[in-house]
């Protein structure tokens, strides 16, 4: 079987990290004796393209990513285009035109790797962070200038849209995966005591979808003192679901606590599989890293084999988690990581690692 993929690097350690996921996927192909290969197809979206053509993406862009089987993501983001611009030009344009409501952001120490809080027992923090990702706080909606006051007067709004569909499926996400796993448990977190319209909304939702999976444990905390709770009672939790905005904000701590951001995977899923769905690193484009070869890859090869699993590929998914695991336990660490490994060095330790076992 063929997977067609479309590779988009975009801007900065974007291109580094991809190149490398694509390395450590073309080295599992190769090893699975015809069973499956991918043929990639490489667009060079980004703030360059934007320098060029005044647009991030083609005009005709969407329409040429639709018919892929997955979509392989860097990272956005240069100081030549002010980042609201390239965000929303490139991946939220993606994100929102094929409706990956869900965004699957998992957490967890991995051997050899000492974190901030990094404690003896690996299960110690292994958790899931889903994260609305199609209205919530980065729905886009408001304006500036509203009452058409002139500089120093400027009034702008940003709102937030809620809507019951929009909660009750993610959150059924959520309650579905927290069955697949060793702790059933689902923790919601909102600011409902300060936002009352939308996050009471959200709260309401979460109660209803919750009596329908009487095995699985839930919470509802606000999302400041989930900030605490994630440093000071990590094992307490399994999957988090949250908004847009406070799940963005809680899983790059959640990487940082597990040792960098340059470690975090993602996927950003349409579950109906009407589009394609797109599978990339939560970090950004590192512009003070960029071009030096020592981009941490893991996060990207993590995202890889996120995109393994959504493929009905879950077998080579787990051996690359193997390989990832076996090479931070083996030393191999980049710079974010306190090591001195390179980009080449850890993604060839990768492939190596795959032949474990
Ligand atoms: P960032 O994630 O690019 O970098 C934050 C810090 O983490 C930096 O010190 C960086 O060196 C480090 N880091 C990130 N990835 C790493 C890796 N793979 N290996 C080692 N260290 C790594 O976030 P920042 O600096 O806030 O944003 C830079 C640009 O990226 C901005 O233009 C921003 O808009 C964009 N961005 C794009 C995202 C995306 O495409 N999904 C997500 C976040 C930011
Ligand atoms: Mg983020």
């Amino acid at each position: 079987q063929t997977y067609r993929i479309a590779a988009i690097p975009g801007d900065g350690v974007g291109a580094e990290v991809v190149a490398a996921g694509r390395t450590v996927l073309d080295a599992l192909a190769a090893d699975s004796a015809g069973a499956f290969d991918f043929a990639w197809t490489e667009f060079p979206w980004g703030c360059a393209h934007h320098e060029r053509t005044g647009r991030m993406m083609d005009e005709d862009g969407l329409d040429r990513l639709a018919d892929f089987d997955a979509l392989y993501f860097g990272a956005v983001g240069w100081p030549t285009v002010p980042d609201h611009v390239s965000l929303w030009g490139l991946r939220l344009r993606i994100c929102q035109s094929f409706d990956q409501w869900a965004n699957v952001r998992p957490v967890r120490f991995l051997p050899g790797v000492r974190g901030p809080l990094r404690a003896a027992d690996e299960h110690e923090l292994d958790w899931v962070v889903v994260r609305e990702n199609s209205e919530g706080e980065y729905a886009g909606l408001g304006g500036r200038n509203l009452a058409g006051r002139g500089p120093g007067g400027e009034v702008a709004v940003q709102s937030a849209l809620f809507t019951e569909v929009g909660c009750e499926r993610v959150m059924r996400y959520a309650f579905d995966l927290a069955r697949t796993r060793r702790h059933r448990k689902v923790s919601s977190v909102t600011k409902s005591n300060a936002q009352q319209y939308g996050m009471v909304l959200w709260d309401d939702v979460f109660r209803r979808v919750a009596a329908d999976y009487p095995d699985v444990e839930t919470e509802s905390v606000l999302v400041d003192a989930m900030a605490a709770r994630f440093v000071l009672r990590p094992q307490d939790l399994s999957v988090v679901v949250a908004s847009n905005l406070n799940a963005d904000i809680l899983s790059d701590l959640g990487s940082a606590l597990a040792g960098s951001l340059g470690l975090a995977a993602s996927a950003n899923l349409n579950p109906e599989r009407r589009f394609p769905s797109m599978f990339e690193p939560v970090h950004g484009s590192a512009p003070d890293i960029a071009g030096r070869g020592v981009a941490n890859p893991i996060g990207a090869v993590g995202s890889a084999a996120l995109l393994l699993d959504h493929l009905g590929r879950p077998a080579e998914a787990a051996r690359l988690e193997r390989a990832i695991a076996a090479t931070t336990a083996a030393g191999v660490l980049p710079r974010d990581l306190g090591g001195t490994a390179t980009t080449a060095d850890v993604t060839a330790a990768l492939v190596d690692h795959l032949g474990d076992a």
